[in-house]
């Protein structure tokens, strides 16, 4: 790769950043290692909208890595109620654990690679975003970007591309302006590199674009083939007890680990033998998408808590713990209740 042309690529990302790209997000405002990590782990399969009211409410609950470590598991999950992917928060809480046993928050790409939860995207933002220093990053926007940029042909998470894709942004990362460049990258990805009809006359690098040049934009990167998601029933429970729910805190690995929900019981469960079917719904995961039925039970409410050692919930207080989002959706149907955003 010619010097030159790694250095012109630096050179219009970074300017093209700071004239057009975003400056007001609330991470960058913050700007601590700290803060980069919470906003860069939330915004990992999730929108930078939706991202936005969790971290401002999480940094006024957890403002330091000192506050996040002394959070109980019940209150940085409800923190985080409603983003998914709740491994996220879970490495989020040993992240912090970890950092306050170090005594400071790790300085190189290294060493930020040994924290819980921390891969090598999250330590190249780290670097960029809070040390101004040398970072590379590969995201979904970044794929996409580089992809067609160098007309890389092939599923862009396929291990052969994925190694290209690295190698490339470790050539082309620059050592200065380090913050500008990721941000450039990412907001490029995110504004002009779009997936469906980017803006290829307002970018930047269009006059070095392969994809543009060879008029492949619209057919890179490659398509992941398209694959059936199974379908796998789910049974919940539905007891009510003076106004209260019966909620139980799921176990720490599976679905929703450790979050709170109706009891979930299997098919052939004794319990479902006299219940009535009180509603359904349905939930879209990666892998699978949950058919879920709910199954009223009357008068056995003390024997159900007993055995999944639930507690009983005021539906004004669902939201002191962390429900998954379809489930607290669907209570929330059946008490009428709107949401309280607070
Ligand atoms: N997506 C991932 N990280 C981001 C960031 N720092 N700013 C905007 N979008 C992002």
């Amino acid at each position: 790769m010619l010097q030159a042309e790694i250095k012109a690529f630096q050179n219009q990302v970074v300017s093209w950043q700071k004239t057009h790209g975003r400056h007001q997000l609330p991470w960058q405002q913050a700007g601590t290692p700290y803060a980069v990590l919470v906003s860069e782990l939330m915004l990992q399969q999730t929108q930078v909208a939706t991202v936005i009211p969790y971290f401002q409410r999480w940094m006024a609950s957890f403002p330091t890595i000192e506050a996040l470590a002394q959070a109980t598991n019940d209150e940085v999950m409800a923190h985080w109620q409603g983003l998914g992917y709740y491994a996220r928060a879970r490495n989020l809480h040993k992240a912090a654990a970890y950092i306050r046993e170090l005594g400071a928050f790790p300085k190189t790409l290294e060493a930020l690679l040994e924290v819980p939860g921390v891969g090598r995207y999250t330590a190249g933002a780290i670097m960029s975003f809070a040390y101004d220093s040398y970072g590379p990053i590969v995201d979904g926007n970044v794929r996409r970007l580089y992809a067609r940029y160098f007309a890389i042909d092939g599923v862009t998470s396929s291990s052969a591309v994925d190694k290209k894709l690295w190698a490339l942004a470790e050539a082309f990362t620059p050592s200065e302006n380090c913050r500008s460049f990721a941000q450039g990258l990412l907001d490029l990805g995110a504004t002009i590199c779009k997936p469906r009809q980017p803006l290829c006359e307002q970018c930047p690098l269009s006059n070095s674009c392969l994809a543009l040049s060879q008029n492949r934009v619209d057919e890179l990167p490659t398509a992941k083939p398209k694959k059936l998601v199974p379908v796998k029933p789910g049974h919940f429970l539905w007891l009510i007890k003076d106004g209260h729910i019966l909620l139980h805190k799921r176990p720490e690995k599976g679905i929703w680990a450790s979050l709170w929900s109706l009891p979930q019981v299997e098919a052939q469960s004794p319990w479902l033998e006299e219940a009535k079917l009180h509603g359904v719904f349905v939930h879209q995961f990666t892998h699978y998408k949950l058919d879920a039925s709910v199954w009223l039970l009357n008068d056995v409410a003390t024997k159900v808590q007993e055995e999944f050692s639930g507690s009983w919930y005021h539906k004004n207080d669902l939201n002191k713990v962390g429900l998954p989002a379809p489930i607290r959706s669907f209570i929330e149907q059946q008490f009428d209740v709107k949401p309280d955003k607070t």
